[in-house]
């Protein structure tokens, strides 16, 4: 499999390290106006307030996937998000709409945890243990060379908001699913199908070793998961469920789908960011919240709603560093220079690489 190499960020130009708050924030306003119609920024719910406040749109990562390819009039996408949300914008946006993630280092720790190397060993492993037919599906949080593992071996991509949808119809197509890279999206989404853990094997990719249950046999598999997971969502855990229950026994618990599944079985609800927030939209004044999912977010809940008392399930939870690269400094960078009409930053998926990639996206935004 072609290995696309992630390009590492080069410093900021010095003339933007420390600008003031009130700098910026005239900066970034002035070259918006001056790019008008000309720049769309797309932002992701993880992104700190001071970035969030300039994205035209924001949502979950299904709901910029969707935006990106429904934009076809702006010459530059600028990305506040992490480089596989940007790579996907780049996939899906015409070839003349330029992709800028404003820092390079904005990636995924999740999505680094499966590589092509790794993927093509397992799959080779896997029709070697189990025959048949095996669909693979990656969330979305992986890099477009995987995408396109998908694409060229008739499976697709999902998200959080969608994984459902994606594994039944997966499920339809062959015997049984490789599902990456996290383990606990995966997971979830299976036993809330209604599939009993028997049925899902986790494949270590480390090893390359199935961890078997005692008793479990291929016969048995219908979903196999990748041992990836996201270090923001495990720091969640039952104790603080139990903790926050006993201190407001009213509580509503609402945690993200990277969770282990004990949190999501201890908790009320769970879903995506865009599902979290709406489920925090139609309550009622006076409702406690502990929401299990990126502090900024929960953060930002908490300012919005201020009829509602909204807690983080961890209250030492820390937020996702790579998200948070993107500054306010790297935002006025990358736009003042697109003003200048230079390009910095260009996500640019190899056309070989987006081509199956594509496949793999389509299939996703048809289903879902
Ligand atoms: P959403 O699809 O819910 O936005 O999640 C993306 C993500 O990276 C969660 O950690
Ligand atoms: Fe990746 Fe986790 Fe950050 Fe989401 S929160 S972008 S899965 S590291």
């Amino acid at each position: 499999m072609t290995t696309a190499t992630i390009p590492i960020q080069t410093g900021l130009p010095k003339e933007y390290m420390g600008l003031s708050a009130s700098e910026w924030q005239a900066r970034i306003a002035q070259a918006k106006a001056t790019l008008g119609q000309d720049l769309l920024i797309l932002g992701h719910h993880y992104q700190r307030d001071e970035v969030i406040q300039f994205a035209d749109l924001t949502g979950d990562s299904f709901k910029l996937a969707r935006l990106a390819a429904q934009n076809t009039t702006a010459k530059y996408i600028v990305f506040c998000g992490v480089h596989f949300m940007a790579e996907t914008a780049d996939i899906l946006t015409g070839p003349e709409q330029v992709v800028v993630l404003p820092d390079l280092n904005a990636g995924c720790s999740m999505a680094d945890m499966a590589n092509p190397d790794q993927v093509d060993e397992c799959w080779e492993t896997v029709t070697d243990v189990f025959g048949g037919t095996t669909v693979p599906i990656t969330y979305v949080n992986s890099a477009a060379v995987l995408k396109a593992f998908c694409g060229r071996h008739g499976g697709a991509v999902c998200t959080s908001s969608n994984a459902r949808k994606i594994l039944t119809w997966a499920l339809a197509q062959g015997e049984r699913v490789l599902f990456f890279p996290d383990e606990h999206l995966g997971r979830n989404t299976a036993l809330d199908m209604g599939m009993t853990d028997k049925e899902l094997v986790v494949y270590n990719q480390q090893t390359g070793q199935f961890e078997w249950l005692p008793g479990q046999t291929p016969q048995h598999v219908k979903v196999i998961l990748w041992k990836g997971f996201c270090s923001v969502h495990q720091r969640f855990n039952v104790a603080q469920v139990e903790a926050l229950r006993k201190q407001y026994p009213e509580i509503q618990v609402l945690v993200h789908p990277e969770c282990n599944h004990d949190v999501v079985a201890a908790a009320d609800m769970f879903g995506s960011t865009e599902y979290i927030i709406a489920q925090v939209e139609a309550a009622k004044p006076g409702t406690v919240w502990a929401i299990g999912t990126e502090v900024n977010l929960v953060h930002r809940l908490a300012k919005q709603h201020p009829e509602q008392t909204i807690l983080s399930l961890n209250p030492i939870v820390c937020p996702c560093t790579t998200m948070s690269r993107i500054s306010p400094e790297h935002l006025t960078w990358a736009l003042e220079s697109l003003c200048r009409g230079e390009v910095v930053n260009q996500i640019q998926v190899p056309s070989e690489v987006a081509e199956f990639a594509k496949l793999a996206l389509d299939k996703m935004l048809t289903i879902a």
